[in-house]
């Protein structure tokens, strides 16, 4: 469930009519509920609860500091991927020990600024890393908190693109390895290997594979205990989907996700963490945009509209679905037909949406891209020179621009021509 309903036929985000933020900040832009985020981070710290645990948001799919901020003050850690995203959960007033460094390509300055500023722990995953980190601590007089991402070779049944646990990825340390990998580790003296990291993709909409990874690290927890380690955490990643489109069937509840940790890892007296992103702020967000025109083709119909790629690239890059609504809802009887809906960027990869029924529309109405809290915002730039787009928080009857729309001129300086040209 999240809180952008329509109310007397007006689509709100809670109790703010979507038209009213559009007046005010101008289309297109983003607008995030804080009572969906706060219900989603609730909805996985209850399912965990009776474990000692930590749900720790993947800033990557939303890393607005006010988003942060948010989630922060509910108690939620941070799993950072990048020294920017470690800046600015601290910025956020996220404190270290509740930051996890997650990422296959740390550099040794990252590993420096995480280690000085205060880290929960490295997900450490590949063996030059754990000889960087080993380096970087001692040189520091530190030790650095670990634990080491094993590949568990489970296909999670998702998009190619963002699967991560089979052993043709990138991903972590293959698990058959990993005895003689934590050995190793539990030499080096800048370190400290407290558990195991498993990470195996996202958009999961199946328990099956969490299950059979889950188990895998349970059976690893209990070979490495066995090899005297001591391992108290584990992290189980991120990676459950939620329901892009309102017409399929849902994706499994955090709740029932809780169980599948409980059954397999549950009775092993471990800290759990979990990295969820998208569960928590895709659907606590949605993208408002204004049709400028309607046109005719030789074929078909488009709706083109004021955002593009861009601003939303998913349905680019994976070709996936966003439910889009008119903000104004349709009259009960409405006449359905099918557009192409397009933004203004000059390739024909900008298409959000092929032949999708809508409603009657004019240019000037604004449309609502459901779902895209997450991998929205950040994944957004500037090509064809289009400002990034402002983000907007909306708590109950008020609404703040939690990032505002650059102007054209800091568009424009941040170049330089250099003096020779
Ligand atoms: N932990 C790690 C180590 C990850 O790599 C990810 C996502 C997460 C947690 C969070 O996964 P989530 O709960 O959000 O599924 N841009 C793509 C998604 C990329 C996901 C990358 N890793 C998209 O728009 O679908």
């Amino acid at each position: 469930m999240d809180h952008f309903l329509y109310r007397n036929g007006i689509l709100h985000a809670e109790d703010v009519p979507v038209p009213e933020i559009a007046a005010a900040v101008g289309t297109p832009f983003y607008c995030y509920s804080a009572a969906t985020l706060t219900r989603h981070y609730r909805l996985f710290d209850e399912a965990l609860a009776g474990m000692h645990h930590l749900v720790c948001f993947a800033m990557k799919s939303n890393s607005n500091l006010a988003v942060l901020r948010l989630l922060g003050n509910l108690g939620a850690g941070i799993d950072v991927v990048s020294v920017g995203e470690y800046l600015k959960a601290r910025a956020a007033g996220i404190p270290g020990d509740r930051i996890v460094f997650s990422g296959v390509g740390k550099t040794r300055a990252e590993m420096r600024v995480a280690l000085e500023g205060g880290i929960r722990q490295f997900n450490v995953e590949s063996e030059p890393e754990l000889a960087a980190l080993n380096e970087v601590a001692i040189s520091l007089g530190k030790v650095a908190p670990v634990t080491i991402r094993v590949n568990p070779n489970v296909d999670a049944k998702t998009h190619e693109k963002i699967a991560t646990g089979r052993k043709e990825d990138k991903f972590g340390i293959p698990i058959g390895r990993a005895r003689e990998v934590y050995a190793e580790a539990a030499r080096l003296r800048g370190l400290k290997v407290i558990g195991i990291d498993v990470h195996i993709g996202s958009q999961l909409t199946d328990l099956a594979p969490f299950e059979q990874a889950y188990l895998k690290v349970a059976e690893l927890t209990r070979q490495l205990r066995a090899d005297g380690h001591d391992i108290q955490r584990l992290d189980l990643g991120g990676g459950l989907g939620i329901p892009y489109e309102r017409s399929n069937t849902a994706p499994p509840l955090p709740l029932e996700y809780g169980e599948v940790v409980r059954r397999t890892v549950g009775d092993l007296g471990c800290e759990i963490e979990i990295e969820p992103g998208r569960l928590i702020s895709g659907n606590a967000g949605i993208m408002v945009s204004e049709i400028i025109y309607l046109k005719s083709g030789e074929d078909r119909n488009f709706l083109i509209l004021d955002s593009a790629m861009n601003d939303l690239v998913r349905p680019a890059m994976y070709g996936s679905h966003h439910d889009i609504v008119p903000v104004v809802e349709p009259t009960p009887g409405s006449e359905f037909a099918p557009f192409d809906i397009v933004g203004p960027v000059c390739e024909s990869g900008d298409t959000f949406a092929k032949q999708r029924p809508m409603p009657p529309l004019a240019p000037g109405d604004l449309l609502a891209f459901r779902s895209a809290g997450a991998y929205g915002a950040v994944m957004s730039s500037e090509y064809n020179s289009r400002p990034l787009i402002p983000e907007v928080m909306v708590q109950g009857d008020q609404f703040a621009v939690i990032r505002a729309r650059p102007t054209f001129d800091e568009m424009i300086n941040r170049d330089t021509i250099p003096e020779w040209l």
